[in-house]
């Protein structure tokens, strides 16, 4: 009589608590949720990338690099390693503070890990001064 009753309410608390662990899973690495880029989007004019170096644009998860004059590339901003987005571009490289991975700004190959996978490629378009997502 209350056994079915019982067993009912164990599925329920189960089932609860599948729920809530799976959503912890899911924002353990929450520093890249967020909207995604919008192609066409203008990032910056390309008198805002510093030859030699790079400027990270978070919300739009991606590195605009000019590794020389008038060579413009960009990387998705999302470290390889844990899902941080990286914090700095300096001396050639695209840090990630999460870790310490960093990045060549030139092809997004790992210099330093513990990433051990490079920075995606990011298509972006380059018109004129003003540097969009592709
Ligand atoms: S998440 Fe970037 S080094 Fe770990």
């Amino acid at each position: 009589m209350t056994l079915p009753a019982s067993r009912r309410t164990v599925l329920l608390a189960t089932g609860t608590a599948a729920l809530a662990v799976g959503c912890g899973a899911q924002d353990a690495g929450g520093d890249a949720s967020g909207p995604s880029p919008t192609p066409g989007q203008e990032l910056a004019r390309t008198a805002d990338i510093p030859v030699g170096g790079g400027r990270i644009f978070k919300d739009a998860k991606v590195v605009v690099t000019q590794p020389a004059q008038g060579d413009f590339r960009a990387f998705s901003a999302v470290c390889t390693h844990q899902g941080c987005i990286v914090a700095t571009v300096a001396d050639g490289t695209i840090n990630c503070a999460c870790h310490k991975s960093s990045f060549a700004i030139g092809d997004g190959a790992v210099t330093a890990g513990p990433a051990t996978e490079p920075l995606p490629a990011a298509k972006i378009a380059v018109k004129g001064d003003a540097i969009t997502l592709a």
